[in-house]
Protein backbone atom coordinates (compact mmCIF):
# COMPACT_ATOMS: atom_id res chain seq x y z
CA UNK A 1 0.00 0.00 0.00
CA UNK A 2 2.85 2.45 -0.68
CA UNK A 3 0.90 4.19 -3.05
CA UNK A 4 -1.70 4.84 -0.18
CA UNK A 5 1.02 6.19 2.15
CA UNK A 6 2.13 8.18 -0.48
CA UNK A 7 -1.42 9.76 -1.57
CA UNK A 8 -2.05 10.04 2.20
CA UNK A 9 1.13 11.70 3.68
CA UNK A 10 1.37 14.97 2.52
CA UNK A 11 -2.31 15.82 4.01
CA UNK A 12 -1.37 13.98 7.18
CA UNK A 13 1.48 16.71 7.60
CA UNK A 14 -1.16 19.00 7.05
CA UNK A 15 -3.48 18.49 9.33
CA UNK A 16 -1.04 17.35 12.27
CA UNK A 17 0.54 20.63 12.70
CA UNK A 18 -2.59 22.49 14.29
CA UNK A 19 -2.04 19.26 16.87
CA UNK A 20 1.80 20.57 17.17
CA UNK A 21 2.97 17.64 15.39
CA UNK A 22 5.65 18.26 12.35
CA UNK A 23 5.85 15.74 9.32
CA UNK A 24 9.37 15.10 10.78
CA UNK A 25 7.57 13.62 13.89
CA UNK A 26 5.11 11.72 12.33
CA UNK A 27 6.88 10.91 8.73
CA UNK A 28 8.70 7.88 10.01
CA UNK A 29 6.22 6.39 11.66
CA UNK A 30 3.58 5.99 8.66
CA UNK A 31 3.91 2.77 7.42
CA UNK A 32 2.13 -1.14 6.11
CA UNK A 33 -0.51 -1.93 8.49
CA UNK A 34 0.16 -5.62 9.98
CA UNK A 35 -3.41 -5.93 11.60
CA UNK A 36 -4.60 -7.60 8.00
CA UNK A 37 -7.65 -6.63 6.79
CA UNK A 38 -8.61 -4.28 9.45
CA UNK A 39 -5.94 -1.80 8.22
CA UNK A 40 -3.90 -1.16 5.15
CA UNK A 41 -1.45 1.85 6.55
CA UNK A 42 -1.15 2.38 10.36
CA UNK A 43 0.99 5.10 12.87
CA UNK A 44 2.04 3.98 15.97
CA UNK A 45 1.56 6.95 18.48
CA UNK A 46 3.87 6.08 21.29
CA UNK A 47 6.57 8.51 20.36
CA UNK A 48 3.96 11.22 20.13
CA UNK A 49 2.71 10.55 23.10
CA UNK A 50 5.88 12.16 24.47
CA UNK A 51 5.56 15.14 22.59
CA UNK A 52 2.25 16.28 23.52
CA UNK A 53 2.09 14.65 27.18
CA UNK A 54 -0.79 12.67 26.49
CA UNK A 55 -1.99 9.05 25.90
CA UNK A 56 -0.74 7.04 23.18
CA UNK A 57 -4.65 6.18 22.97
CA UNK A 58 -5.61 10.20 23.29
CA UNK A 59 -3.02 11.23 21.07
CA UNK A 60 -4.14 7.94 18.90
CA UNK A 61 -8.02 9.21 18.72
CA UNK A 62 -6.86 12.91 18.02
CA UNK A 63 -5.08 12.26 14.91
CA UNK A 64 -7.73 9.97 13.56
CA UNK A 65 -10.04 12.55 13.90
CA UNK A 66 -8.07 15.65 12.55
CA UNK A 67 -6.86 13.73 9.29
CA UNK A 68 -10.57 12.11 8.36
CA UNK A 69 -11.94 15.23 6.90
CA UNK A 70 -8.71 15.64 4.44
CA UNK A 71 -8.27 11.81 3.20
CA UNK A 72 -11.99 11.76 2.65
CA UNK A 73 -12.37 9.47 -0.79
CA UNK A 74 -8.89 8.00 -0.46
CA UNK A 75 -8.67 6.16 2.89
CA UNK A 76 -10.89 5.49 5.83
CA UNK A 77 -9.33 6.42 9.76
CA UNK A 78 -9.72 5.12 12.85
CA UNK A 79 -7.78 4.45 16.42
CA UNK A 80 -7.25 1.70 18.24
CA UNK A 81 -4.63 1.03 20.96
CA UNK A 82 -2.57 4.25 19.92
CA UNK A 83 -2.18 3.16 16.54
CA UNK A 84 -3.97 5.39 13.73
CA UNK A 85 -5.37 2.93 11.28
CA UNK A 86 -6.07 3.68 7.69
CA UNK A 87 -8.00 1.15 5.01
CA UNK A 88 -8.20 2.22 1.49
CA UNK A 89 -11.67 3.87 0.50
CA UNK A 90 -13.21 1.51 -2.09
CA UNK A 91 -13.41 4.33 -4.36
CA UNK A 92 -9.46 5.00 -4.36
CA UNK A 93 -9.10 1.77 -5.07
CA UNK A 94 -11.56 1.20 -7.57
CA UNK A 95 -9.68 4.62 -9.70
CA UNK A 96 -6.41 2.68 -9.09
CA UNK A 97 -7.65 -0.40 -10.15
CA UNK A 98 -8.61 1.67 -13.44
CA UNK A 99 -5.51 3.40 -14.03
CA UNK A 100 -4.41 -0.46 -14.40
CA UNK A 101 -6.54 -1.44 -17.45
CA UNK A 102 -4.39 0.26 -20.14
CA UNK A 103 -1.02 -0.27 -18.03
CA UNK A 104 0.64 -3.94 -19.68
CA UNK A 105 3.20 -3.62 -16.48
CA UNK A 106 -0.07 -4.25 -13.99
CA UNK A 107 1.65 -0.55 -11.66
CA UNK A 108 5.56 -2.18 -11.91
CA UNK A 109 7.50 0.81 -13.17
CA UNK A 110 10.74 0.21 -14.31
CA UNK A 111 14.47 1.19 -12.90
CA UNK A 112 16.98 3.18 -14.04
CA UNK A 113 18.65 -0.25 -16.14
CA UNK A 114 21.47 -1.84 -14.88
CA UNK A 115 24.18 -4.51 -16.46
CA UNK A 116 23.44 -7.04 -14.29
CA UNK A 117 25.41 -10.60 -14.95
CA UNK A 118 23.24 -13.97 -13.62
CA UNK A 119 25.49 -17.16 -13.36
CA UNK A 120 22.94 -19.83 -13.06
CA UNK A 121 22.20 -23.39 -13.99
CA UNK A 122 26.10 -24.38 -14.09
CA UNK A 123 25.81 -28.21 -14.10
CA UNK A 124 29.16 -30.38 -14.76
CA UNK A 125 30.50 -32.07 -18.24
CA UNK A 126 30.24 -35.68 -18.02
CA UNK A 127 28.06 -35.78 -14.68
CA UNK A 128 24.31 -35.84 -14.32
CA UNK A 129 22.85 -32.42 -13.44
CA UNK A 130 20.90 -33.09 -10.24
CA UNK A 131 18.28 -31.38 -8.26
CA UNK A 132 20.75 -28.43 -7.02
CA UNK A 133 21.12 -27.67 -10.56
CA UNK A 134 17.56 -27.74 -11.09
CA UNK A 135 16.97 -25.47 -8.26
CA UNK A 136 19.35 -23.19 -9.76
CA UNK A 137 18.13 -23.10 -13.00
CA UNK A 138 14.44 -22.25 -12.14
CA UNK A 139 15.36 -19.36 -9.12
CA UNK A 140 17.96 -17.88 -11.51
CA UNK A 141 15.23 -17.61 -15.13
CA UNK A 142 13.25 -16.52 -13.05
CA UNK A 143 15.23 -13.69 -11.57
CA UNK A 144 16.60 -12.76 -15.09
CA UNK A 145 13.39 -12.58 -16.24
CA UNK A 146 12.18 -10.50 -13.16
CA UNK A 147 15.00 -8.03 -13.97
CA UNK A 148 14.42 -7.61 -17.23
CA UNK A 149 10.75 -6.75 -16.55
CA UNK A 150 12.41 -4.16 -14.21
CA UNK A 151 14.23 -2.91 -17.46
CA UNK A 152 17.69 -4.23 -16.79
CA UNK A 153 20.36 -5.37 -19.21
CA UNK A 154 20.39 -8.95 -18.58
CA UNK A 155 23.52 -10.92 -19.22
CA UNK A 156 22.95 -15.04 -18.93
CA UNK A 157 25.96 -16.59 -17.70
CA UNK A 158 26.07 -20.66 -17.67
CA UNK A 159 29.06 -21.34 -15.37
CA UNK A 160 29.32 -25.05 -16.63
CA UNK A 161 31.93 -27.37 -14.88
CA UNK A 162 34.06 -27.97 -18.14
CA UNK A 163 37.65 -27.79 -17.01
CA UNK A 164 40.52 -29.07 -14.23
CA UNK A 165 41.96 -32.30 -13.32
CA UNK A 166 38.85 -34.29 -13.66
CA UNK A 167 39.18 -34.28 -17.46
CA UNK A 168 42.35 -36.37 -18.19
CA UNK A 169 40.83 -38.84 -16.32
CA UNK A 170 37.42 -38.84 -18.54
CA UNK A 171 39.27 -38.33 -21.50
CA UNK A 172 41.45 -41.64 -20.90
CA UNK A 173 38.82 -43.49 -19.74
CA UNK A 174 37.12 -42.01 -23.61
CA UNK A 175 39.96 -43.44 -24.95
CA UNK A 176 39.41 -46.98 -23.40
CA UNK A 177 36.00 -47.27 -24.18
CA UNK A 178 36.60 -45.87 -27.77
CA UNK A 179 35.01 -42.73 -28.76
CA UNK A 180 31.75 -44.88 -31.04
CA UNK A 181 31.21 -47.07 -28.56
CA UNK A 182 30.99 -43.72 -26.37
CA UNK A 183 28.55 -41.93 -28.61
CA UNK A 184 26.35 -45.16 -29.13
CA UNK A 185 26.19 -45.15 -25.99
CA UNK A 186 24.82 -41.98 -26.12
CA UNK A 187 26.79 -41.16 -22.47
CA UNK A 188 24.15 -39.02 -20.88
CA UNK A 189 22.13 -41.74 -19.82
CA UNK A 190 24.40 -43.18 -18.10
CA UNK A 191 27.30 -40.21 -17.59
CA UNK A 192 27.50 -40.91 -13.48
CA UNK A 193 28.30 -44.62 -14.24
CA UNK A 194 30.94 -43.32 -17.23
CA UNK A 195 32.62 -41.02 -14.31
CA UNK A 196 32.04 -43.52 -11.71
CA UNK A 197 33.85 -46.06 -13.84
CA UNK A 198 36.59 -43.17 -14.35
CA UNK A 199 37.09 -42.47 -10.78
CA UNK A 200 37.11 -46.43 -10.07
CA UNK A 201 40.48 -46.80 -12.46
CA UNK A 202 41.81 -43.65 -11.05
CA UNK A 203 41.84 -44.55 -7.93
CA UNK A 204 42.44 -48.40 -8.18
CA UNK A 205 44.55 -48.53 -11.67
CA UNK A 206 48.34 -46.66 -11.38
CA UNK A 207 49.12 -46.61 -14.63
CA UNK A 208 45.56 -45.04 -15.70
CA UNK A 209 46.60 -42.45 -12.60
CA UNK A 210 49.84 -41.79 -14.06
CA UNK A 211 47.94 -41.42 -17.91
CA UNK A 212 45.47 -39.45 -16.89
CA UNK A 213 48.02 -37.45 -14.86
CA UNK A 214 50.05 -36.58 -18.27
CA UNK A 215 46.61 -36.11 -20.12
CA UNK A 216 45.82 -33.25 -17.76
CA UNK A 217 49.28 -31.09 -18.76
CA UNK A 218 48.27 -32.27 -22.45
CA UNK A 219 45.08 -30.43 -21.95
CA UNK A 220 46.04 -27.60 -20.24
CA UNK A 221 48.97 -27.34 -22.93
CA UNK A 222 45.68 -26.91 -25.17
CA UNK A 223 46.93 -29.93 -27.43
CA UNK A 224 44.93 -30.26 -29.94
CA UNK A 225 43.91 -34.19 -30.51
CA UNK A 226 43.53 -33.92 -26.21
CA UNK A 227 40.87 -30.92 -26.71
CA UNK A 228 38.84 -32.21 -29.44
CA UNK A 229 38.49 -35.11 -27.20
CA UNK A 230 37.42 -32.97 -24.27
CA UNK A 231 35.37 -31.30 -26.90
CA UNK A 232 33.64 -34.84 -27.74
CA UNK A 233 32.71 -34.90 -23.53
CA UNK A 234 31.36 -31.16 -23.76
CA UNK A 235 29.25 -31.29 -26.58
CA UNK A 236 27.52 -34.77 -25.41
CA UNK A 237 26.86 -32.80 -22.03
CA UNK A 238 25.93 -29.90 -23.40
CA UNK A 239 23.35 -31.56 -25.58
CA UNK A 240 21.88 -33.61 -22.14
CA UNK A 241 21.64 -30.25 -20.82
CA UNK A 242 19.75 -28.37 -23.42
CA UNK A 243 17.26 -31.33 -23.26
CA UNK A 244 16.68 -30.20 -19.75
CA UNK A 245 16.09 -26.88 -20.85
CA UNK A 246 14.13 -27.12 -23.30
CA UNK A 247 11.43 -29.47 -21.23
CA UNK A 248 11.98 -26.31 -18.57
CA UNK A 249 11.12 -24.10 -20.95
CA UNK A 250 13.98 -21.56 -19.73
CA UNK A 251 15.83 -18.53 -21.53
CA UNK A 252 19.21 -20.38 -21.26
CA UNK A 253 20.53 -21.60 -24.52
CA UNK A 254 24.20 -22.62 -26.30
CA UNK A 255 25.08 -19.38 -26.57
CA UNK A 256 25.19 -18.22 -22.62
CA UNK A 257 27.23 -21.35 -21.93
CA UNK A 258 30.94 -19.72 -20.31
CA UNK A 259 32.25 -22.29 -18.37
CA UNK A 260 34.98 -22.74 -16.30
CA UNK A 261 37.51 -23.15 -19.63
CA UNK A 262 36.86 -20.01 -20.98
CA UNK A 263 38.32 -18.12 -18.24
CA UNK A 264 41.77 -20.58 -18.09
CA UNK A 265 43.67 -17.60 -20.27
CA UNK A 266 42.84 -15.28 -17.34
CA UNK A 267 44.20 -17.87 -14.97
CA UNK A 268 47.76 -16.75 -14.79
CA UNK A 269 46.61 -12.58 -14.75
CA UNK A 270 45.03 -13.54 -11.53
CA UNK A 271 48.22 -14.72 -10.28
CA UNK A 272 49.98 -12.09 -11.16
CA UNK A 273 47.98 -9.42 -10.13
CA UNK A 274 47.66 -10.95 -7.02
CA UNK A 275 50.80 -11.37 -6.27
CA UNK A 276 51.70 -7.31 -7.70
CA UNK A 277 49.13 -6.60 -4.60
CA UNK A 278 51.20 -8.20 -2.23
CA UNK A 279 48.20 -10.38 -1.03
CA UNK A 280 49.90 -13.71 -2.58
CA UNK A 281 51.41 -15.87 -0.11
CA UNK A 282 53.88 -19.17 -0.64
CA UNK A 283 52.56 -22.15 1.77
CA UNK A 284 53.36 -25.47 1.30
CA UNK A 285 54.20 -24.96 -2.36
CA UNK A 286 51.25 -23.12 -3.25
CA UNK A 287 49.67 -20.26 -3.70
CA UNK A 288 47.49 -18.56 -1.03
CA UNK A 289 45.41 -15.45 -0.47
CA UNK A 290 44.77 -15.58 3.79
CA UNK A 291 42.28 -13.37 4.27
CA UNK A 292 42.37 -13.63 7.89
CA UNK A 293 39.50 -11.85 9.87
CA UNK A 294 36.24 -14.43 10.27
CA UNK A 295 38.21 -16.76 8.20
CA UNK A 296 39.91 -19.48 10.59
CA UNK A 297 39.38 -22.68 11.03
CA UNK A 298 37.80 -24.41 14.14
CA UNK A 299 41.58 -24.45 15.80
CA UNK A 300 41.68 -20.98 14.82
CA UNK A 301 43.90 -21.30 12.21
CA UNK A 302 44.07 -19.19 9.10
CA UNK A 303 42.14 -20.52 6.50
CA UNK A 304 44.04 -19.72 2.88
CA UNK A 305 42.13 -19.32 -0.35
CA UNK A 306 43.80 -21.85 -2.71
CA UNK A 307 44.98 -19.93 -6.00
CA UNK A 308 47.54 -22.43 -7.43
CA UNK A 309 47.86 -26.04 -6.13
CA UNK A 310 51.31 -27.26 -5.59
CA UNK A 311 50.99 -29.38 -8.23
CA UNK A 312 50.83 -26.14 -10.22
CA UNK A 313 47.09 -26.78 -10.74
CA UNK A 314 44.07 -23.92 -10.62
CA UNK A 315 41.38 -23.95 -8.62
CA UNK A 316 37.65 -23.47 -8.53
CA UNK A 317 38.44 -19.83 -6.52
CA UNK A 318 40.70 -19.21 -8.68
CA UNK A 319 38.72 -19.43 -11.90
CA UNK A 320 35.62 -17.48 -9.94
CA UNK A 321 38.23 -14.65 -9.54
CA UNK A 322 39.10 -14.89 -13.27
CA UNK A 323 35.38 -14.63 -14.28
CA UNK A 324 35.12 -11.68 -11.85
CA UNK A 325 37.43 -9.71 -13.89
CA UNK A 326 35.81 -11.01 -17.03
CA UNK A 327 32.20 -9.76 -15.95
CA UNK A 328 33.93 -6.21 -14.54
CA UNK A 329 36.40 -5.64 -17.54
CA UNK A 330 35.09 -7.14 -20.64
CA UNK A 331 31.13 -6.76 -19.62
CA UNK A 332 31.51 -4.18 -17.62
CA UNK A 333 28.81 -5.27 -15.46
CA UNK A 334 27.44 -3.32 -12.50
CA UNK A 335 26.09 -6.29 -10.29
CA UNK A 336 27.14 -9.79 -10.34
CA UNK A 337 24.79 -12.93 -9.35
CA UNK A 338 25.06 -16.09 -8.35
CA UNK A 339 22.37 -18.08 -8.12
CA UNK A 340 24.17 -21.64 -6.76
CA UNK A 341 23.26 -23.57 -3.28
CA UNK A 342 23.85 -22.77 0.11
CA UNK A 343 27.05 -24.74 0.49
CA UNK A 344 29.20 -22.46 -1.49
CA UNK A 345 28.08 -19.71 0.68
CA UNK A 346 32.10 -19.36 2.09
CA UNK A 347 33.64 -20.08 -1.64
CA UNK A 348 31.50 -17.06 -2.46
CA UNK A 349 32.45 -14.89 -0.17
CA UNK A 350 36.24 -15.00 0.03
CA UNK A 351 36.14 -14.50 -3.56
CA UNK A 352 34.34 -11.54 -3.37
CA UNK A 353 36.24 -11.09 -0.55
CA UNK A 354 39.68 -11.29 -2.60
CA UNK A 355 38.47 -9.82 -5.30
CA UNK A 356 37.54 -6.83 -3.76
CA UNK A 357 40.43 -6.19 -1.99
CA UNK A 358 42.99 -6.91 -4.94
CA UNK A 359 40.84 -4.56 -6.87
CA UNK A 360 39.08 -6.88 -9.20
CA UNK A 361 35.52 -5.44 -8.55
CA UNK A 362 35.12 -1.46 -6.71
CA UNK A 363 31.99 -0.37 -4.94
CA UNK A 364 30.87 0.29 -8.16
CA UNK A 365 30.32 -3.34 -8.25
CA UNK A 366 27.86 -5.68 -5.72
CA UNK A 367 28.03 -9.40 -6.15
CA UNK A 368 25.70 -11.07 -4.89
CA UNK A 369 25.28 -14.77 -3.57
CA UNK A 370 21.98 -15.98 -4.21
CA UNK A 371 21.81 -19.18 -2.06
CA UNK A 372 19.38 -22.16 -1.72
CA UNK A 373 18.71 -24.92 0.20
CA UNK A 374 18.18 -28.56 -0.67
CA UNK A 375 15.57 -31.05 -2.61
CA UNK A 376 14.54 -33.44 0.14
CA UNK A 377 12.53 -36.12 -0.24
CA UNK A 378 9.42 -37.27 2.34
CA UNK A 379 11.52 -38.48 4.68
CA UNK A 380 13.36 -35.56 4.81
CA UNK A 381 16.66 -36.99 2.77
CA UNK A 382 18.23 -35.65 0.08
CA UNK A 383 16.22 -36.85 -3.15
CA UNK A 384 17.60 -39.46 -5.07
CA UNK A 385 15.92 -42.12 -7.06
CA UNK A 386 14.98 -45.46 -6.09
CA UNK A 387 18.09 -47.00 -6.84
CA UNK A 388 20.09 -44.27 -4.88
CA UNK A 389 21.72 -42.86 -7.43
CA UNK A 390 20.77 -39.10 -8.04
CA UNK A 391 17.60 -38.10 -9.96
CA UNK A 392 17.84 -37.85 -13.86
CA UNK A 393 15.94 -34.73 -14.42
CA UNK A 394 14.72 -35.77 -17.52
CA UNK A 395 12.78 -38.42 -16.27
CA UNK A 396 11.37 -36.46 -13.09
CA UNK A 397 10.16 -33.53 -15.70
CA UNK A 398 8.19 -36.63 -18.01
CA UNK A 399 7.16 -38.38 -14.85
CA UNK A 400 5.56 -34.54 -13.52
CA UNK A 401 3.81 -33.86 -17.35
CA UNK A 402 2.33 -37.98 -17.19
CA UNK A 403 1.19 -37.18 -13.39
CA UNK A 404 -0.59 -34.01 -14.96
CA UNK A 405 -1.82 -35.89 -17.86
CA UNK A 406 -3.23 -38.42 -15.89
CA UNK A 407 -4.67 -35.46 -13.58
CA UNK A 408 -6.30 -33.77 -16.44
CA UNK A 409 -8.34 -36.91 -17.94
CA UNK A 410 -10.36 -37.17 -14.51
CA UNK A 411 -10.86 -32.91 -14.02
CA UNK A 412 -11.85 -32.69 -17.58
CA UNK A 413 -11.89 -35.80 -20.19
CA UNK A 414 -13.30 -33.43 -22.67
CA UNK A 415 -10.01 -32.47 -23.32
CA UNK A 416 -7.66 -34.47 -25.80
CA UNK A 417 -5.09 -34.80 -28.10
CA UNK A 418 -2.69 -31.77 -29.05
CA UNK A 419 -4.63 -29.31 -26.63
CA UNK A 420 -4.64 -32.17 -23.51
CA UNK A 421 -0.77 -32.53 -24.55
CA UNK A 422 0.35 -29.26 -24.71
CA UNK A 423 -1.88 -28.52 -21.53
CA UNK A 424 -0.18 -31.83 -19.68
CA UNK A 425 3.14 -30.06 -20.57
CA UNK A 426 2.25 -26.54 -19.16
CA UNK A 427 0.95 -28.33 -16.18
CA UNK A 428 3.57 -30.91 -15.32
CA UNK A 429 6.80 -28.44 -15.73
CA UNK A 430 4.91 -25.12 -14.45
CA UNK A 431 4.07 -27.76 -11.05
CA UNK A 432 7.95 -28.72 -10.74
CA UNK A 433 9.17 -24.51 -11.04
CA UNK A 434 6.20 -23.29 -8.90
CA UNK A 435 6.98 -26.14 -6.04
CA UNK A 436 10.56 -24.68 -5.64
CA UNK A 437 9.79 -21.10 -6.75
CA UNK A 438 7.03 -20.97 -3.88
CA UNK A 439 9.21 -21.92 -1.22
CA UNK A 440 11.58 -19.73 0.90
CA UNK A 441 14.69 -20.35 -1.26
CA UNK A 442 17.00 -20.30 1.37
CA UNK A 443 15.08 -23.56 3.09
CA UNK A 444 15.19 -26.86 2.34
CA UNK A 445 12.47 -27.95 0.72
CA UNK A 446 10.06 -31.09 0.52
CA UNK A 447 9.44 -32.44 -3.30
CA UNK A 448 5.93 -34.28 -2.99
CA UNK A 449 4.27 -35.01 -6.45
CA UNK A 450 0.77 -35.15 -4.99
CA UNK A 451 1.20 -31.06 -3.25
CA UNK A 452 2.53 -29.88 -6.45
CA UNK A 453 0.32 -30.96 -8.73
CA UNK A 454 -3.18 -30.86 -6.42
CA UNK A 455 -5.44 -28.48 -7.72
CA UNK A 456 -5.68 -26.74 -4.29
CA UNK A 457 -3.40 -24.76 -2.35
CA UNK A 458 -0.39 -22.12 -3.32
CA UNK A 459 0.31 -24.34 -6.54
CA UNK A 460 0.69 -24.11 -9.87
CA UNK A 461 -2.12 -25.92 -11.18
CA UNK A 462 -4.21 -23.91 -8.54
CA UNK A 463 -3.66 -20.55 -10.24
CA UNK A 464 -3.62 -21.99 -13.88
CA UNK A 465 -7.02 -23.18 -13.44
CA UNK A 466 -7.77 -19.89 -11.70
CA UNK A 467 -6.42 -18.80 -15.06
CA UNK A 468 -8.49 -20.98 -17.39
CA UNK A 469 -11.69 -20.28 -15.53
CA UNK A 470 -10.82 -16.33 -16.12
CA UNK A 471 -10.66 -16.92 -19.80
CA UNK A 472 -13.79 -18.91 -19.65
CA UNK A 473 -15.95 -16.23 -18.91
CA UNK A 474 -14.91 -13.97 -21.49
CA UNK A 475 -15.49 -16.83 -24.15
CA UNK A 476 -19.00 -16.58 -22.79
CA UNK A 477 -19.31 -13.07 -22.47
CA UNK A 478 -21.06 -10.70 -24.36
CA UNK A 479 -18.38 -7.74 -24.05
CA UNK A 480 -14.82 -8.03 -25.57
CA UNK A 481 -11.94 -8.71 -23.48
CA UNK A 482 -10.42 -5.79 -25.41
CA UNK A 483 -13.18 -3.33 -25.12
CA UNK A 484 -12.29 -2.99 -21.28
CA UNK A 485 -9.12 -1.25 -21.51
CA UNK A 486 -11.39 2.60 -20.76
CA UNK A 487 -13.99 0.95 -18.63
CA UNK A 488 -15.30 2.05 -15.04
CA UNK A 489 -14.63 -0.07 -12.43
CA UNK A 490 -16.89 0.53 -9.54
CA UNK A 491 -16.63 -1.43 -5.79
CA UNK A 492 -20.04 -2.53 -3.92
CA UNK A 493 -18.78 -5.75 -2.22
CA UNK A 494 -16.16 -6.75 0.41
CA UNK A 495 -15.04 -9.07 -2.26
CA UNK A 496 -14.57 -6.99 -4.75
CA UNK A 497 -12.74 -4.25 -2.58
CA UNK A 498 -10.10 -7.75 -1.29
CA UNK A 499 -9.97 -8.61 -4.94
CA UNK A 500 -8.59 -4.65 -6.16
CA UNK A 501 -6.76 -4.66 -2.89
CA UNK A 502 -4.27 -7.49 -4.45
CA UNK A 503 -4.62 -6.11 -8.20
CA UNK A 504 -3.58 -2.97 -6.60
CA UNK A 505 -0.68 -4.29 -4.12
CA UNK A 506 0.73 -6.45 -7.34
CA UNK A 507 3.57 -4.10 -8.21
CA UNK A 508 4.85 -3.67 -4.30
CA UNK A 509 4.53 -7.37 -3.89
CA UNK A 510 6.69 -7.54 -7.50
CA UNK A 511 9.15 -5.27 -6.09
CA UNK A 512 9.74 -6.77 -3.10
CA UNK A 513 10.25 -10.11 -4.52
CA UNK A 514 12.79 -8.78 -6.90
CA UNK A 515 14.83 -6.60 -4.70
CA UNK A 516 15.21 -9.56 -2.15
CA UNK A 517 15.96 -11.87 -5.06
CA UNK A 518 13.10 -14.11 -3.04
CA UNK A 519 10.63 -15.37 -6.35
CA UNK A 520 8.46 -16.96 -3.28
CA UNK A 521 6.75 -13.36 -2.34
CA UNK A 522 5.40 -12.99 -5.98
CA UNK A 523 4.27 -16.52 -5.28
CA UNK A 524 2.25 -15.74 -2.46
CA UNK A 525 1.03 -12.87 -3.96
CA UNK A 526 -0.44 -14.46 -7.23
CA UNK A 527 -1.90 -16.59 -4.54
CA UNK A 528 -3.62 -14.32 -2.66
CA UNK A 529 -4.87 -13.10 -5.65
CA UNK A 530 -6.62 -16.26 -6.65
CA UNK A 531 -7.60 -17.07 -3.32
CA UNK A 532 -9.49 -13.41 -3.85
CA UNK A 533 -11.41 -14.33 -7.16
CA UNK A 534 -12.37 -17.68 -5.64
CA UNK A 535 -14.59 -16.17 -3.12
CA UNK A 536 -15.39 -13.11 -5.35
CA UNK A 537 -16.92 -15.18 -8.36
CA UNK A 538 -18.52 -17.21 -5.62
CA UNK A 539 -19.67 -13.90 -4.31
CA UNK A 540 -20.74 -11.62 -6.92
CA UNK A 541 -22.74 -12.69 -10.35
CA UNK A 542 -20.49 -11.50 -13.00
CA UNK A 543 -22.38 -12.30 -16.78
CA UNK A 544 -25.52 -12.35 -14.30
CA UNK A 545 -24.83 -9.19 -12.66
CA UNK A 546 -28.05 -6.77 -11.61
CA UNK A 547 -27.12 -4.34 -14.37
CA UNK A 548 -24.56 -3.63 -17.74
CA UNK A 549 -22.39 -1.39 -15.59
CA UNK A 550 -22.25 -3.48 -12.86
CA UNK A 551 -20.93 -6.45 -15.18
CA UNK A 552 -18.47 -4.46 -16.87
CA UNK A 553 -16.76 -3.45 -13.89
CA UNK A 554 -16.65 -6.73 -12.70
CA UNK A 555 -15.27 -8.28 -15.75
CA UNK A 556 -13.17 -5.75 -15.44
CA UNK A 557 -11.49 -6.89 -12.21
CA UNK A 558 -11.89 -10.26 -14.29
CA UNK A 559 -9.40 -9.02 -17.03
CA UNK A 560 -7.16 -7.50 -13.94
CA UNK A 561 -7.01 -10.74 -12.41
CA UNK A 562 -5.96 -12.99 -15.10
CA UNK A 563 -3.33 -10.45 -15.76
CA UNK A 564 -1.79 -10.72 -12.29
CA UNK A 565 -1.68 -14.19 -12.63
CA UNK A 566 -0.49 -14.67 -16.30
CA UNK A 567 2.32 -11.98 -15.62
CA UNK A 568 3.10 -13.41 -12.49
CA UNK A 569 3.46 -16.92 -13.49
CA UNK A 570 5.25 -15.47 -16.56
CA UNK A 571 7.51 -13.55 -14.70
CA UNK A 572 8.84 -17.25 -12.85
CA UNK A 573 8.70 -18.76 -16.08
CA UNK A 574 5.33 -20.69 -16.00
CA UNK A 575 2.50 -20.52 -18.55
CA UNK A 576 -1.19 -19.76 -18.30
CA UNK A 577 -3.21 -22.15 -20.13
CA UNK A 578 -6.54 -21.16 -21.64
CA UNK A 579 -8.36 -23.91 -20.85
CA UNK A 580 -7.90 -27.07 -18.94
N1 LIG B 1 29.44 -26.14 -11.42
C1 LIG B 1 29.27 -25.75 -10.06
C2 LIG B 1 28.57 -26.86 -9.28
O1 LIG B 1 27.95 -27.72 -9.85
C3 LIG B 1 28.47 -24.49 -9.91
C4 LIG B 1 29.09 -23.26 -10.51
C5 LIG B 1 28.44 -22.01 -10.02
N2 LIG B 1 28.98 -20.81 -10.59
C6 LIG B 1 30.18 -20.26 -10.28
N3 LIG B 1 30.55 -19.16 -10.88
N4 LIG B 1 30.96 -20.81 -9.38
O2 LIG B 1 28.63 -26.85 -8.06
Amino acid sequence: MRDLIEACAPLIYDSVTELGISEEDISNLIGPSTVGPMADVAIPCHSLSRILKKSPVDVSEQISIAIAPQLQGLALTSSMNGFVNLKAHPEWLANKTMGLLADKMIGVKKDESRKIVVDYSAPNVAKEMHVGHLRSTVIGDAIVRMLLFKGHEVIRENHIGDWGTPFGMLIEHLIDLGEDSFSSRKGISDFDQFYKEARVKFDQNDMFAERARSRVVLLQGEDSDTLRLWKVLVDVSTGYFNEVYEMLEVLLDDGDIMGESAYRHLLPTVVERLRESGMLEESEGASVVYLGGKWVNREGYPFPVIIRKGDGGFNYSTSDLACIIDRVERISCDELIYVVGTPQKQHFEMVFEVASRAGFMDERHTAKHINFGSVLDSKGQMLKSRAGQSVKLVDLLKESIKRADNAISEKNPGLTGKDKDRISKMIGIGAVKYADLSTDRTKDYVFDWDKMLSFEGNTAPYLQYSHARISRIFSLSPVSRKSLVNSSIEIFTEEEETLARCIVNFAESFDKSISSMHPHKLCTHIHATSSAFATFYEACPILKAENEEIMTSRLALCDLTARVISTGLELLGIQSPEMM
